[in-house]
């Protein structure tokens, strides 16, 4: 069933656990992740990038809510990365449980000013808003130490932002990175810390694919109750068809579709299950 994403992050931090929020493209990637949130008793969230929600337009966003709502367990449907106001306020029309205003590239303060007009728009939908202070980055290379810790979250001003701004969960930098990690990662567990110390709403990680067991667990410990997993999920379905196209004469498309539907709902299955969400819907 449709639920607020508050409500499945603040469960999720008062037991311990995290949820899954899996970046999706199209009816497979809702199938997968409603299939594996079923059968693992799990709640989780669906996430739609700006870009996915321009080029689907209102029947892919109705697709994922209407997928959320009929799912067994508790779902949520949230924007991912949003920049644009507009886009926020078609999401919040579709009836989204929660956005990310993201003003992370900006200078703080107009991060805060643009993040907390869009708290009171999405407040006033009844929905709920994620915020990034720091930025988080494509990728690691070519950044000296200087310039990563810089884009890291600051603790202080994390607290400052949170409590001007008045959004529901944050979104922190600690070393985390969207994409590949092309070496082991390395996330400053000393500052996610400090950073729990100073804020009591929920923490969200993005760029979780890749990351072993023991940092997701470091990182539940330390107040993190919602994994941005995409990379490992998207690289399953198109390795899922580039095999494919190699070694089947197959043409009936709906069994394509159920076998890329499957690759992908073990990847998140056992992503779930990383996160301690099994059982827990
Ligand atoms: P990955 O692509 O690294 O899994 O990160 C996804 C993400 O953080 C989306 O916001």
């Amino acid at each position: 069933m449709l639920t607020s994403t508050k409500e499945l992050l603040e469960t999720a931090q008062k037991h311990s656990y995290a949820i899954g929020a899996f970046n999706l493209y199209n009816l497979e990637g809702v199938k997968a992740v409603v299939n594996a949130a079923e059968a693992e008793n799990s709640p989780a969230i669906i996430q739609i990038l700006p870009d996915v929600l321009n080029y689907g337009g209102s029947s892919l966003i109705a697709l994922f809510l209407e997928a959320a709502n009929s799912a067994k367990v508790p779902m949520s449907v949230h924007l991912d990365h949003c920049g644009d106001r507009t886009i926020i306020e078609t999401a919040l029309e579709a009836g989204v449980t929660s956005v990310l205003a993201d003003g992370s590239m900006l200078p703080f303060e107009e991060n805060l000013a643009f993040t907390t007009e869009m708290t009171v728009l999405a407040h006033e939908s009844g929905s709920t808003v994620e915020a990034e202070v720091g930025r988080i980055s494509g990728t690691e290379d070519g950044m000296t130490v200087a310039e990563k810790e810089a884009k890291m979250t600051d603790p202080y001003q994390a607290k400052q932002f949170v409590a001007e701004s008045g959004v529901d969960f944050l979104a922190v930098t600690i070393g985390n990175v969207h994409g590949q990690y092309y070496r082991e990662p390395q996330l400053d567990f000393q500052r996610l810390s400090k950073i729990r110390q100073q804020l009591e709403i929920p923490l969200v990680l993005h760029g979780a694919s890749g990351l072993p067991a023991r940092m997701i667990q470091q990182s539940i410990e330390l107040g993190v109750c919602k994994f941005n997993v995409n990379t490992e999920v998207r690289q399953k379905y198109l390795q899922f068809w580039r095999e494919f196209g190699r070694t089947e004469s197959q043409s009936d498309l709906l069994d394509c579709q159920k076998a890329a539907t499957e690759a992908m709902q073990e990847v998140i299955a056992e992503k779930m299950r990383l996160f301690g969400s099994g059982g827990k819907a």
